[in-house]
């Protein structure tokens, strides 16, 4: 296996042939397609910027290279020297015209071919199918979404403060914990949310974000749940119900406009229905809790007030509006305990949840957060929570407790609305779910 390209050639990505125009260059990659009218040679060659097509004329190679050209299968390695010639109808604009070409590997039954294949079966190779062009532009748009997201806040003055992973309680609670043995301390949780220690940030920094895997025993097998997801979690100082809204609207605004204006090949890709995204601007409709059930009674559900909307009534409520909408005011019985109350209802939260268009539903929870130290111990209380654990949190309410609010965004699902997904299980590069932890 050679595979070493001339050192003196310079090597060049696909998705910078451009630049490159006339010139020799050596590209490194994968065989993706391949045909041949007798005496020319034309291979598709990806190298996971671009795919390029490479012309291969019998006259112009050594006849080893020909022969070799007629051994190449679908994911064989490649690299292939020759000149960049700009062509109106090659696939990129470019295509490569071959000096020489050499078989790194030659792989042997690819098995995933052009042909129809099972999403379990696909799961299965997700290893490989990430390279097949639809799962390649998903992971492209994760890619420029976690851009677009370090760079909203990175540009508002947050400061990255991230939270552990291995902790001592819960957040969201109990019921959806993974628990593991830690040495001599007990047990030990994977996080479910980053938030409590936000807080303690936000109290240290003023405006924070965390950024990380987020971990759910979830019995739920549906499009939305994933066991391991990453969630963006930010937390401000000072800042009220009203205010975590404007910065939500404002978050995903950025994020879908700037996917808009950077990933338009991908979206192309993936077919997706760009008048659905391009409305996605400020200001949303935001919709009180008492207004979202009215309209769910108007579509005929049996809706029992006081529940949690489940996924089904989000998609109604989202299907009524052309952008994301801003459900607000969730009953306290079906939130977190550390959601402060409303002061003029106090059965109901200060929460806001934020429900993606075309019936995506909740792709943002947040609140604002609970400030005051007497009360917090009460909610603790109420909700069978141990309070040592807890007693670093009650501190930030006994030292400069200040009101503070925040959200967090679930990645995948924003991706899953943002590329026009069934499933969240395509949205993240090796997916955990209750059946599946492998790859
Ligand atoms: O609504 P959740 O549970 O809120 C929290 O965890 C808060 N502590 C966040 C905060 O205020 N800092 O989760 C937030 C988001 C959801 O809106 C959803 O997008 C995503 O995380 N999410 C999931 N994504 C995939 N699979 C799951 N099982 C998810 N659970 C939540
Ligand atoms: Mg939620």
């Amino acid at each position: 296996m050679s595979g070493q390209a001339d050192s003196s050639v310079t090597k060049a990505r696909i998705e910078s042939l451009s630049n490159f125009n006339d010139q020799i260059v050596t590209i490194q990659g994968w065989v993706y397609n391949k045909r041949s009218s007798g005496k020319i040679q034309f291979i598709l060659v990806r190298d996971g910027s671009g795919i390029a097509q490479c012309v291969i004329a019998k006259n112009a190679v050594a006849p080893e290279v020909f022969s070799i050209c007629d051994s190449l299968t679908q994911e064989s390695s490649v690299t292939v020297t020759g000149k960049v010639h700009k062509d109106d109808r090659a696939p990129g604009g470019y295509e490569i015209q071959a000096e020489d070409l050499s078989a790194v590997q030659v792989a042997k039954d690819y098995p995933i071919t052009p042909k129809e294949h099972g999403v379990e079966f696909l799961m299965d190779h997700r290893h490989l199918w990430l390279r097949s062009s639809h799962q390649h532009a998903i992971i492209r748009i994760r890619h420029q979404i976690i851009k677009a997201v370090r760079e909203f806040f990175d540009n508002k003055g947050f400061i990255l403060v991230d939270s552990p992973i291995l902790t001592p309680a819960s957040v969201e609670g109990t019921s959806t914990l993974f628990e593991t043995e830690y040495f001599d301390l007990g047990k030990a949780y994977l996080t479910q949310s980053g938030q409590l220690y936000a807080e303690a940030s936000a109290m240290a920094f003023g405006k924070v974000y965390c950024f990380g895997p987020t971990f759910r025993a979830e019995k739920s097998k549906t499009r939305r749940h994933l066991t391991e997801f990453w969630m963006v979690e930010p937390e401000v100082a000072w800042a009220d119900l009203n205010d975590d809204m404007d910065l939500a609207e404002e978050f995903i605004e950025h994020i879908v406009q700037t996917v808009l204006m950077k990933s338009e090949p991908e979206l192309k890709v993936l077919e997706r229905d760009l008048t659905k995204l391009q409305p996605v601007k400020r200001p949303f409709p935001r919709l009180h809790y008492d207004e979202a059930v009215e309209i769910l009674k108007k579509n005929g559900v049996d809706f029992q007030y006081g529940n949690d909307l489940g996924g089904a009534d989000e998609t109604i409520i989202s299907q009524q509006y052309d952008r994301p909408v801003m459900v607000h005011h969730y009953p306290a019985a079906c939130k977190a305990f550390y959601m402060k109350r409303d002061p003029l209802r106090p059965e109901l939260t200060l929460s806001v949840d934020v429900l993606a268009s075309e019936g995506y539903g909740e792709i943002i929870g947040g609140s604002q957060r609970e400030d005051d130290y007497d009360t917090l111990i009460k909610r603790l209380e109420e909700n069978n929570l141990p309070r040592q654990p807890f007693e670093w949190y009650l501190d930030l309410r006994r030292y400069g407790s200040v009101p503070h609010s925040g959200f967090g965004l679930g990645i995948e699902r924003t991706v899953a609305w943002v590329c026009g997904l069934e499933h969240v299980r395509e949205t993240i590069p090796f997916a955990r779910m209750i059946y599946r932890n492998t790859p």
